[in-house]
């Protein structure tokens, strides 16, 4: 009954037929570089059939239209037609159409392609070397689709220093900055990961030296110890004079941070005051040590200074 209530004179569709007009297949979401089906059913008597990448025709029934080698034929029969993708790019992504003309009317089918690329880190300092106090900024940047989101991390240290951001700021570098950072560049389907030290340099500092004693024909050793970047050059003097390695029976080691003067035999004149210097590009430190004789082998006269700096009292 319901039937009558229907004007005269319009075309009636059922519900099914008018979602059919125009069926939206599932959309499909691809990785970069994968391969997509594309299919299309067919039913009925198909007068022409073709694929559509927006515009322009890739396949009218079994003939090929399009250049690109990617795009091939899979099935064509009653039932579907189907080609396929190869190996898709981000400029596949878009609409497809199938084209279907029937005895009856013409249907067509759009499926959407989504292409997803795997984050990539394209543009990323090398290693970078700065002084303390600058204002240091660092970019990682990463493409990808979607967009990745991009984190900072010092992992050598307890990784208390974290950003999300491509810029890694760090106004005003201090030495307990410097490390290794890791950029993150992450997305749905993967993520992206790269490295850069960044070595920050400061003036030297020499911990205190520390007084010895060292009786007549033994060996005695100062050690001067510096904290600096890069690693410091040493110089040794005694009073003012400067000490040059090689001299007859001692000998200046250093290592990295530490400087050793060794007298293999001290003898009398080898008492006295020593100043080791640590140097490097960003300034210099000092400190200074007395060798004194500890009584020992014999009628050692101490520095006379020494008896009322150490409280000691000749024998
Ligand atoms: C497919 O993707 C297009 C474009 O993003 C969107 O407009 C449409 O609603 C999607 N269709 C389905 C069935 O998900
Ligand atoms: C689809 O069309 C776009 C824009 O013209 C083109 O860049 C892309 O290569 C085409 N893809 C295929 C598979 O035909
Ligand atoms: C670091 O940045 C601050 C604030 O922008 C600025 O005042 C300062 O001069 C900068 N320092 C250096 C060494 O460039
Ligand atoms: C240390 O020097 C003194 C004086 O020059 C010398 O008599 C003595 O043999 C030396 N001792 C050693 C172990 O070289
Ligand atoms: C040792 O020499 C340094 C540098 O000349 C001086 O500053 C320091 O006071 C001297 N120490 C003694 C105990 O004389
Ligand atoms: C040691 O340091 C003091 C102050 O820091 C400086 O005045 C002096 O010139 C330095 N001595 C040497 C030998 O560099």
């Amino acid at each position: 009954m319901i039937l009558l209530l229907v004007p005269a004179g319009l075309p009636v569709h059922s519900q099914g037929d008018s979602q059919s007009d125009k069926k939206f297949m599932d959309n499909i979401t691809v990785t970069q570089g994968e391969t997509i089906f594309l299919r299309c059913p067919q039913r009925e008597i198909v007068t022409h059939t073709a694929w559509l990448n927006r515009s322009s025709i890739l396949y009218a029934g079994d003939e090929k239209w399009s250049v690109d080698p990617r795009v091939s034929l899979v099935t064509l029969n009653q039932d579907e037609f189907t080609i396929k993708i190869e190996n898709v790019d981000m400029t596949d992504e878009g609409q497809y159409v199938c084209a279907v003309q029937t005895s009856r009317r013409p249907t067509t089918n759009v499926v959407y392609v989504l292409i997803q690329v795997p984050p990539k880190i394209i543009n990323l300092e090398r290693d970078i070397v700065v002084n303390e106090g600058s204002n240091v900024s660092v970019l990682c940047q990463a493409q990808g689709k979607p967009e990745p989101s991009i984190s900072w991390k010092l992992i050598t240290s307890s990784g208390d220093l974290a950003t999300d951001d491509e810029y890694l700021e760090i106004p005003s570098i201090t030495r307990n900055r410097a490390g290794t950072y890791e950029c993150t560049a992450v997305n749905d389907i993967d993520a992206d990961t790269q490295t850069i030290d960044i070595t920050v340099n400061y003036a030297p500092t020499v911990s205190d030296g520390r007084d010895i004693g060292v009786k007549l024909g033994q060996r005695g050793v100062l050690e001067c110890e510096a904290d600096a970047v890069p690693e410091p050059d040493f110089e040794w003097y005694k009073d003012d004079r400067r000490f040059i390695n090689g001299l007859d029976g001692m000998e200046i080691v250093n290592t990295g941070s530490l400087s050793k003067l060794t007298f293999f035999n001290v003898s009398d004149s080898d008492y006295g005051n020593y100043t080791c210097v640590a140097i490097n590009k960003l300034g210099s430190s000092n400190t200074s040590f007395i060798i004194y004789g500890n009584g020992g082998s014999g009628g050692i006269k101490p520095f006379p200074l020494l008896v009322s700096l150490f409280g000691m009292t000749s024998h």
